[in-house]
Formats: C-alpha cells, sequence, structure tokens
C-alpha cells in the first residue's frame, strides 16, 4: 500500500490507522474477516492512489452481524441498562470523538478528499454536538397517561398508558458525502432510545466508521450493541435490509437505492425512514444585496464540493438582479482554490470516486447539449484526482434535465424570474423537496413564501444550516421521516398502549 504522498501531512495516530493491512469488520465486539475472505481497496480520491484494503462483509456476515446485534438487545447487560447508563455513555462517546477529532479529519479527508480543516471544524463539531444532544434524550423517552372513555362499559374503571420502547435492531446505511456525521445521526437516537445497531458505511469512505467502532468499545457499549459491516450495496446493504432480524431501516442516499430499500423494507414489515436526494432551490428576492446573495447562493452549492443533499443546485433570481448575481456567482466559482484535501490553502476537493466525477461531467455535457451557457469552470480539473471544476450554467430551461435532475456536484443552474408566484410554482418544479433558501428582507414576501414552498427545510438568509434540534428530511421524493431532533428519536421507538382494568 502506498501512501507516501501523504504520510508527510497528516499526524501520527492517522498516519499508523492507515498503515494497518486491512480493516476488518466489528461484530459482536470483535474484529473479524469477512467469512469468504473477501476485501476491497478504497482510494485517496486526490491522487487516486489506494490508502486501505477493507473486509467486504457478505450474507454471512451480515446474520451474524444481525443475530450479535439482537443477542445484544434481548440478552445482554445493554438491555437492562437504566436510561442515565445510556446518556452517560454517549457522552463518553462525544468526549472520545473530540479527543479524535483531529485524526478523524484527517481519514475523513483522505477517504473521501473533503478538507480535513473543514472536516474537523464542521463535519467532526456536528457528530460531537449531536451525540451530547441525543444522550440527553436517553432519559427524557416518556409515555403518556389519559382519562379513558371507553364508550361501551361505562361501570368499568381502566388506567390507561403509554410507553415507548426502542424498537430493536436497527440497519443503518450511510452514504460517502458525510460519512462519520450521517453515522452519528443514526446511532445517536438508536442508542439513546436503547436499540442495537448494525452500521453500513459507504464502500467509498469506510474508514471512519471503523475508527468510530474502537471509540464505541472504548467508551464502554457492550459488545454487539454497534456492530461495523463494510461493504457495498448489492454484496452487504441489500442482504442486510433484507434480513428478517432487522426492526428498523435507516437510510440516506439515493432516491432510486431509498426506494428499493422501502420496498424490501415492506415485505418484512421493517421500520424504515428515507432521507434521499434533493434539487434544492436558492430564491433571491430583488430587494436585496445582491453581493450577499451571490456569496450565499455560491456557499449553498460548493461547499462539500455540491455533494451535499440539500446543495442549493437551482438559483432563481428575481429579473432585475438576475445579471448581477449570476455573473458573482460565476466570478466566485472561477476564483475557488482546489486542491488536495490536506493542503489548507485548498477550498474545494475532488468528487468522491471517479464514478462520481463522471456523473457529474456527463450532466455538465447534457447541459450544454440541451443549450445552457457554460458561465464558469465546465468540466474536469487536471488529470489526476477526481477535480472538477465549480461550475455555472445560465440559459437553463426548467425542462432540462439539469434543472430536474440531482447531479450531486459543483454544478449551479440559474434562472431568471418575474414575480413570487412564479418563483413558488418553478421551486417545487421538481420531484423533490427537501431544502430551499430565500434571500430577502421584505419580511412580509418571505413569510408568504414560506408556506409555499415544499421542502422539509426552508432557511432565510443562510442556506444548509443545520442544528441538532432542528428535524430535518423531505417532503415528495426527498424520503421518508426525519433526522435529528426528538423526531428523529421518536423513529426508533414503538408506542406501547396499556389498558389495566380496576
Ligand atoms: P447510493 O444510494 O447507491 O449509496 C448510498 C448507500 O446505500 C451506500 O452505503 C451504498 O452502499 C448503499 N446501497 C446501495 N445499493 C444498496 C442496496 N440495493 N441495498 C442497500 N444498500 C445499498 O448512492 P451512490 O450510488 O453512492 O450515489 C448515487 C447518487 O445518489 C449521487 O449522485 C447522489 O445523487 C445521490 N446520493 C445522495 C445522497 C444524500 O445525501 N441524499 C448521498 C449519496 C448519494
Ligand atoms: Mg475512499
Amino acid at each position: 500500500m502506498d501512501l507516501s504522498e501523504v504520510k508527510h501531512l497528516i499526524s501520527e495516530p492517522a498516519a499508523a490507522f492507515l498503515s494497518r493491512p486491512t480493516h476488518r469488520l466489528f461484530i459482536g465486539g470483535q474484529w473479524t474477516d469477512a467469512a469468504d475472505g473477501r476485501s476491497f481497496e478504497t482510494l485517496n480520491p486526490a491522487t487516486e492512489e489506494v490508502i486501505g484494503r477493507v473486509a467486504s462483509a457478505g450474507p454471512a456476515d451480515v446474520d451474524r452481524a444481525v443475530k450479535a446485534a439482537r443477542a445484544a438487545f434481548d440478552q445482554g447487560p445493554w438491555g437492562r441498562m437504566r436510561p442515565v447508563e445510556r446518556q452517560r455513555l454517549l457522552l463518553k462517546l462525544a468526549d472520545l470523538v473530540e479527543a479524535h477529532a483531529q485524526t478523524l479529519a484527517e481519514i475523513e479527508s483522505i477517504d473521501n478528499g473533503k478538507s480535513a480543516a473543514i472536516a474537523r471544524a464542521v463535519d467532526m463539531a456536528i457528530v460531537v454536538d449531536f451525540f451530547r444532544y441525543m444522550a440527553g434524550w436517553a432519559t427524557k423517552i416518556e409515555g403518556s397517561t389519559s382519562e379513558h372513555s371507553v364508550p361501551y362499559a361505562l361501570q368499568a374503571e381502566f388506567v390507561t398508558y403509554t410507553r415507548r420502547e426502542a424498537v430493536g435492531v436497527v440497519a443503518a446505511i450511510v452514504p460517502w458525502n458525510f460519512p462519520l456525521v450521517v453515522a452519528a445521526w443514526k446511532l445517536g437516537p438508536a442508542l439513546a432510545a436503547g436499540c442495537t445497531v448494525v452500521l453500513k458505511p459507504a464502500e467509498q469512505t469506510p474508514l471512519t466508521a471503523l475508527y468510530l467502532a474502537e471509540l464505541i468499545a472504548e467508551a464502554g457499549f457492550p459488545a454487539g450493541v454497534v456492530n461495523i459491516l463494510t461493504g457495498d450495496g448489492p454484496g452487504t446493504g441489500a442482504p442486510l435490509v433484507r434480513h428478517p432480524g432487522v426492526d428498523k431501516v435507516s437510510f440516506t442516499g439515493s432516491t432510486e437505492v431509498g426506494k428499493l430499500i422501502g420496498h424490501a423494507s415492506v415485505d418484512n414489515m421493517t421500520r424504515f425512514t428515507l432521507e434521499l436526494g434533493g434539487k434544492s432551490p436558492v430564491i433571491v428576492l430583488d430587494d436585496c444585496d445582491p453581493a450577499a446573495a451571490a456569496a450565499g447562493a455560491a456557499n449553498a452549492i460548493f461547499f462539500n464540493h455540491g455533494q451535499v443533499c440539500c446543495a442549493g443546485s437551482r438559483l432563481f433570481v428575481q429579473k432585475k438582479l438576475f445579471d448581477r448575481v449570476v455573473a458573482d456567482v460565476a466570478q466566485i466559482a472561477s476564483a475557488l482554490p482546489l486542491g488536495h484535501g490536506l493542503d489548507p490553502a485548498a477550498q474545494m476537493g475532488p468528487l468522491v470516486s471517479r464514478e462520481q466525477m463522471q456523473r457529474v461531467c456527463g450532466y455538465i455535457d447534457i447541459g450544454r447539449a440541451q443549450g445552457a451557457q457554460v458561465v464558469a469552470g465546465g468540466g474536469r480539473q487536471g488529470e489526476r484526482g477526481f477535480f472538477v471544476q465549480p461550475t455555472v450554467l445560465a440559459d437553463v430551461q426548467r425542462s432540462h434535465r439539469v434543472a430536474q435532475e440531482e447531479i450531486f456536484g459543483p454544478v449551479l443552474v440559474a434562472m431568471p424570474y418575474d414575480d413570487l408566484d412564479q418563483v413558488a410554482a418553478w421551486a417545487n418544479d421538481t420531484p423533490y423537496g427537501l431544502g430551499a433558501s430565500i434571500w430577502s428582507n421584505d419580511l412580509s414576501k418571505v413569510h408568504r413564501l414560506i408556506p409555499r414552498i415544499k421542502a422539509g427545510t426552508v432557511w432565510v438568509n443562510c442556506h444548509s444550516a443545520l442544528d441538532p434540534a432542528m428535524p430535518f428530511g423531505g417532503y415528495k421524493q426527498s424520503g421518508i421521516g426525519r433526522d435529528l431532533g426528538k423526531a428523529s428519536l421518536d423513529a426508533y421507538l414503538e408506542t406501547k398502549s396499556v389498558f389495566i382494568a380496576v
């Protein structure tokens, strides 16, 4: 394995982790090879060099992991733990992630391509805060009591109440754009609720979840409470979702795979939540400062190289400001320094994989072929690493594929609009409904627009702001259910109604 090019840029603990010959599966508290011995390589997308060999879990490993999670749920000390002890373990885990944040950020950067500085300041900060936030919910899970109104037993007396109970074994399937963040968004509420978990990271970015497994063990979570299976979708994810021992699936990824998972879940009546794709609008009203709106729009699409489910990928600017805002966004795009995630001067790194680079460049070509004008960027940068230039397309029609389909890269499509009725209709004119931002200081217009936008989150004068307490998820084909907030905890709990005749 050749780590020569990056080794001098990373700290000793990250280098030591990456030097391991094979990264193994974490099942029932033990590190183990795949039953059939298979493994796969993970790359540094900035250099295309191999940075690790990782075990590839098959159906036999899925079965072992689900059984370990089931045993931990039904028989182990976990099920008998008091909520305050689950809270303490989650707080301990947050402390450990904080202590290892630099190492985790470097590993995330090398595996995914994102800036290590941003991974530390944003991704790891989100993970730490979210574990702390969710730790608090472990001790605040409450049912309710009510006065009964049983209509056909007027002489009888009942005590009625509800209990919230952990749903059981959770299969968590996460993507490659925010590998550790999304893993935490599943683990936090599952563990606060008292569930056990089999987590499958994406095959492009398997490493930080494996590092986290060591911290989970160190924090003192009992064996089998969290199991980590690395592998791809068809080989590992599909058998995991179909396993009859799984009680709930929590998935973040493409709408296409989300639908497969929904169908498969219903066969076993497995509970599921899906956080899927988006084509989120950025709506600029003509009262606002065009320079500030342009800076916000650029950040909405270019953050994490556009590989963000709620990226602001469609820019609607009221006619008067259109040319000015688009010119400013194009200028910002052209000036963004691209580079290796460990290069402190780089503001944008490579896309995660050759496949993703080709998909994104393919969309830029489709845009051109349908008549879009490239006003910044326009394709791959360099010949080594999966870099794509920040790209702005104008002269786009709403029916164009680049205006309808999720590109999941640094590509913005810009369209002028006349009035609020028109932009409200256009903003909703895709199958998706994850997020939207409105840029204006006209309160009455903003408040009239917010209820008309079909999206799980609306931001005003900001985009992609996230808070541990604010639910995050999609309308329409952007998903079912919510991550974050108390809403995410509810998805890991069943409700049991109890009647006692007295
Ligand atoms: P994907 O949906 O195939 O992968 C996400 C996760 O699902 C990975 O862990 C993958 O191994 C797993 N998976 C794939 N097929 C599965 C199956 N049949 N059963 C169970 N698990 C399965 O996404 P992919 O192919 O990496 O990216 C394709 C497109 O999806 C992107 O271009 C983007 O548009 C969208 N996407 C959206 C994300 C989001 O945050 N909403 C994240 C990643 C991708
Ligand atoms: Mg990788």
